[in-house]
């Protein structure tokens, strides 16, 4: 198959180019690199034995994208393009709207002039909120309670009536729980700017020597441990995933939304504990308040995804943290650390 990847150069997107390429696909990643490095793209072209196609360009660049489908002539697209950060989406919540909307109504736009029917979107356990209590099934209540997550549940709202007036549209919404871990290989893996937001990338950078402690967002929460609890899954175990849905999407057509997790609540002080026995390292940590906008508990039902799909996770915790620390200690400042 030939698959159009945007944000192919970022985390998620640069494992599941590769095992898009390893699984014998062609690939176009569309990125404007503006949360990665070309890097990436090359050490996944070391480590498929081939490379992947690459325009730099933004996805609500029209003309660009335009000459990209004419070019390549996808039969499908995965879109991982968007930006990701929840604090900074409610400090500049229209340059998150304009980025993240505007790109998907271009790449939806783009893909009925040339009659590309199937699309697979990076969407978020982010929708499920505090509406309901976890494990979250597909069909449980969405919304959103920041403008990172607005732009999530709208292109949610947006791929749903695309659906609905285009019969022929395959789309699958997969709604990602907590991602993390790396290739095995150890040469590449997620390269946050600056301090890292999510809980993993901190813990390693705390084990790696590059922050001197984890800061514990709350112990009071009515949890195993008063600690945030969430479903931490391994990104090629996601990478995989995604290949799964377009497999699934071959042939079909219609909406179809899965969760992909583990299933596992894990709570902070539990991820840590892992971490340190991975890595034979110690993570100091010391607790603070609660982080405003955190859930106590995140976690999936991921029943729908495995009778569907037949896909489940299949690496553990312990596999991530050991993935996760072998890409930090050999790359500490990520991929500015060295060329090659
Ligand atoms: P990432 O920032 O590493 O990758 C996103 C890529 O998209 C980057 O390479 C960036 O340069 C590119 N990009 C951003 N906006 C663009 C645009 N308008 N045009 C072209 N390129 C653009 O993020 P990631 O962690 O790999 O996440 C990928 C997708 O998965 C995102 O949509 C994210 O919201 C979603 N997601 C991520 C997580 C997570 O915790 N990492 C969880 C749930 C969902
Ligand atoms: C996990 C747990 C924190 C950092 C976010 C987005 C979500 C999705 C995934 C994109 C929580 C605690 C964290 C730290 C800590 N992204 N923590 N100290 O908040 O579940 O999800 O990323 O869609 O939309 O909201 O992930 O890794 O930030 O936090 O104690 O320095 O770790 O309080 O309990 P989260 P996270």
């Amino acid at each position: 198959m030939r698959v159009l990847v945007t944000g192919g150069a970022g985390y998620i997107g640069s494992h599941t180019t590769l095992a898009l390429l390893q699984a014998g696909h062609d690939v176009l990643v569309v990125d404007d690199l503006s949360n990665s490095s070309p890097e990436s793209l090359r050490r996944v072209a070391e480590l498929a034995g081939r490379a992947p196609e690459f325009v730099l360009a933004n996805v609500r660049d029209e003309d660009a994208l335009d000459g990209a489908f004419s070019a390549f002539t996808p039969d499908a697209v995965i879109h991982f393009a968007g930006w990701k950060a929840v604090g900074e989406s409610t400090r500049i919540p229209l340059t998150y709207y304009r980025e993240n909307l505007e790109s998907t109504i271009t790449l939806l736009e783009v893909m009925a002039k040339h009659g590309v029917k199937t699309i697979v979107f990076s969407s978020s356990a982010t929708v499920y909120g505090d509406l309901s209590e976890p494990p979250f099934t597909e069909d449980a209540p969405t919304g959103a309670t920041n403008p990172y997550g607005q732009t999530k549940h709208m292109i949610e709202q947006i791929l749903t009536d695309v659906s609905a007036a285009d019969p022929e549209l395959a789309v699958a919404v997969l709604r990602y729980f907590n991602p993390i871990g790396a290739d095995v290989s150890g040469r590449i893996g997620e390269d946050p700017r600056g301090i890292p937001n999510n809980l993993l990338p901190f813990v390693a950078q705390v084990a790696a020597g590059r922050r001197d402690h984890l800061t514990v967002f709350g112990d009071d929460y009515d949890t195993v441990d008063g600690t945030g609890v969430r479903d931490y899954i391994h990104v090629v175990d996601l990478a995989a995933g995604h290949i799964t849905a377009l497999e699934y999407l071959d042939g079909r057509k219609g909406s179809f939304v899965w969760n992909l997790g583990t299933g596992m609540p894990i709570s902070v002080l539990e991820l840590v504990a892992a971490f340190e026995k991975a890595s034979g390292t110690t993570i100091p940590y010391e607790i603070a308040a609660r982080r405003p906008g955190d859930v106590a508990a995140c976690y999936a039902d991921v029943s729908k995804a495995a009778e569907e799909l037949g896909w489940h996770a299949t690496r553990t915790l312990e596999d991530a943290c050991v993935d996760s620390y072998r890409w930090q200690s050999t790359n500490p400042d990520g991929y500015a650390t060295a060329e090659g």
